[in-house]
């Protein structure tokens, strides 16, 4: 993607964030977010002169001025914690979904040729019928969940209705250099690591046989500008299409960091789902796929990134 005009919400957020730093190569790139959870020195150069910050709630954003000359627009903005959606749901529709829609109003009156939202895998939820397929039935079992459901059949309506091209992206679990380890809504592989380079006990809630799907960020970037280049519209899952307990990953993080700690075992967390598996086939509609035999790899390349910061 070259010499386009490009909005990115939640840029400075850990995903956001390499996306901005890949496309700010051939590209203009306007940032909103708010930094609830983002930071500037998340971006490779916070002065590239093909970037242009607007640090902003999303929901106070003039949406309309805000995207009148953008071509493609990554939408990443988001409470993106489901234990904090539950403990503020009328917040997290209000960012997650409502802001969703007034952005797409404004892509479709100002011609966007295409809006990649940041969907989750969560919208699953309870449905057990895996490997998940795009068309199975979504069954969130939190507010975040549902927001992130309910923008997806806003986006399908808006294709409909305006002829605003979309691709909703179904992320597994992403992992990888940038991710917050501070947020005390941290994720498991962030959690482990930070823990064993600080020398405290990992902590693993349940017995830790659940599987989860991991899926790298450099994937996640190339899944995003892969969307925006295809004429595909609709929901694509974005994972390896791999297992792993969190058990087994364990495992390779204590090897990879060369630690004999053993894990400390909580009670199961209240809405935390059992297995998580992709049916990836559907990623070929837009030109992608991922390589995960370099889990390994990928998990010493984010290491290596906590230990810089730690
Ligand atoms: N990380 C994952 O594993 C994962 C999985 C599925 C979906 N997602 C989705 O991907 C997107 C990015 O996630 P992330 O992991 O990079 O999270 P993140 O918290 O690092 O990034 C979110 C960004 O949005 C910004 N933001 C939040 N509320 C805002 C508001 N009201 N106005 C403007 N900016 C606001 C934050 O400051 C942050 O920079 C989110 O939409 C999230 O729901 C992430």
């Amino acid at each position: 993607m070259k010499n386009k005009n490009i909005l990115i919400t939640g840029g400075l957020g850990f995903i956001g964030s390499h996306i901005a730093n890949e496309l700010l190569k051939d590209n203009e790139v306007i940032i909103l977010d708010d930094l609830s959870t983002g930071n500037i020195n998340n971006l490779k150069n916070p002065s590239d002169e093909n970037l242009k910050l607007i640090i902003k709630d999303i929901r106070d954003a003039d949406l309309d001025d805000i995207t009148s000359n953008i071509d493609y627009i990554f939408h990443l903005a988001a409470m993106a914690s489901v234990p904090l959606s539950i403990d503020k749901p009328v917040e997290c529709s209000d960012i997650n979904l409502n802001a969703t829609v007034k952005l797409l109003k404004s892509s479709a009156d100002n011609n966007v040729k295409k809006v990649i939202f940041s969907s989750s895998s969560s919208v699953y939820g309870q449905n057990k019928n895996m490997p998940l397929k795009e068309t199975e039935q979504p069954m969130p079992m939190s507010p975040y969940a549902a927001s992130k459901a309910s923008c997806e059949l806003y986006l399908n309506s808006f294709y409909d209705s305006y002829g605003l091209n979309y691709t909703a992206l179904r992320y597994f679990n992403v992992f990888g250099p940038g991710q917050d380890k501070n947020s005390q809504y941290a994720a498991v592989i962030p959690n482990f690591i930070s823990a064993l380079l600080e020398g405290k006990q990992p902590e693993i809630y349940g017995d830790g046989e659940q599987t989860r799907d991991f899926v790298y960020i450099d994937d996640v970037v190339k899944a995003n500008i892969n969307a925006a280049k295809s004429d595909y519209n609709g929901i694509i899952n974005v994972a390896s299409g791999e297992k792993i307990s969190i058990n087994q990953l364990y495992e390779v993080v204590k090897t990879t960091l060369e630690s004999d700690v053993e894990p400390k075992y909580l009670p199961t967390r209240q809405g935390d789902i059992k297995h998580s598996l992709a049916d990836i086939s559907k990623m070929e509609k837009i030109n992608f796929k991922v390589d995960s035999s370099d889990f390994e790899n990928q998990l010493q390349e984010t290491v290596n990134w906590f230990k810089t910061i730690l």
